[in-house]
């Protein structure tokens, strides 16, 4: 059978030549512009007929990015793709996952629809997954999550001593119990309530637990840093040595980065699932691994 052919919505994307050599996939061209009333034009410069095609599109700041990438999935298909996966290594709308209030937007659920319904396969690493338990209660699609947690502790095991694991919320607690194991280290969970976008409170961590040990706050997600610039002055305030933050997706909304290092964070250090400055762990092979071999096993179907 005829290998792979990997196209990446953005032709930068840092983990395209990696991705295809992991997956042993070609790496094939998409042209895209907007026209000058704001549309988008698409094309495969690379033939996808009879292929299987493989989307790579990280999606954070997602609104711009999702037309084009559901336009490129059905224009593969129309061009007689044999298949068509995505690979997003981080996937966005999953906290939205109830509604909060009536009459919200169940956005998980919505955006969920719209990716299943032009892909036979999507990819991604550490989804948020809280009041759900699994993608397949959104996703329609195999749907594979893959896990972050044994890099993040391989990283803390050869970066750290004598760390102390801490998650800053109730949701946290999945991948710090994990981290913390992995990495051979203790770990406590905070409490956090949210009252709005940029309003969070997280409780204190007992000062007696953290003598002598580095704090690593790890979280999945960092986006405004409220979360962690929060649990940072509790940790300082409480005489904790600076602490190291450690996120799977670095999503850094506005000025999120310099304020959590201007908060008191020793270092910030995310995966390469959304491309930033703190990117420090690899999940290009992960990636690569769990995407061959769910080609290699081919249990969708469309
Ligand atoms: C919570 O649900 C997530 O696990 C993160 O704690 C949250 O997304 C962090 O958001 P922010 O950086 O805006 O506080």
């Amino acid at each position: 059978m005829t290998s792979p052919l990997l196209f990446a919505l953005d032709p930068s994307d840092p983990l395209r030549a990696g991705l295809a050599a992991a997956v042993g996939a070609e790496r094939g061209e998409i042209e895209t512009r907007r026209f000058p009333d704001g549309e988008t034009y698409l094309r495969y410069a690379s033939p996808v007929a009879g292929r299987r095609v493989i989307l790579l599109c990280t999606l954070d700041r997602p609104d711009p990015k999702v037309l084009p990438l559901v336009l490129a999935a059905d224009a593969a298909r129309d061009l007689g793709a044999a298949e068509v996966g995505l690979v997003a290594p981080y996937l966005a709308y999953m906290r939205q996952d109830r509604r909060f209030r009536d009459g919200e937007a169940l956005t998980s659920a919505s955006f969920a629809a719209l990716l299943s319904r032009p892909l036979d396969w999507l990819v991604t690493v550490d989804p948020h997954l809280h009041r759900i338990a699994n993608l397949s209660e959104r996703y329609r699609i195999p749907a594979v999550a893959t896990h972050a947690a044994p890099l993040l502790s391989a990283w803390i095991a050869r970066e750290v001593p004598n760390p102390i694991i801490i998650g800053p919320d109730e949701e946290s607690e999945q991948w710090a119990a994990e981290v913390a194991r992995g990495a051979g280290a203790p770990h406590l969970v905070l409490r956090k309530v949210r009252h709005g976008d940029r309003d969070v409170e997280v409780t204190r961590p007992d000062a007696a637990a953290l003598s002598g040990r580095t704090p690593i706050l790890v979280d999945d997600i960092v986006s405004t840093a409220r979360t962690m610039i929060e649990t940072v002055g509790h940790l300082r305030a409480a005489g904790a040595a600076a602490p190291v933050c450690i996120a799977v997706h670095g999503v850094f909304a506005e000025r999120a980065h310099d304020a959590l290092l201007a908060a008191g964070a020793a270092r910030v250090v995310t995966t390469n699932t959304i491309p930033h400055v703190s990117n420090g762990i690899d999940v290009t092979a992960l990636l690569g691994t769990t995407v061959a071999d769910l080609l290699s096993q081919k249990r969708w179907q469309h």
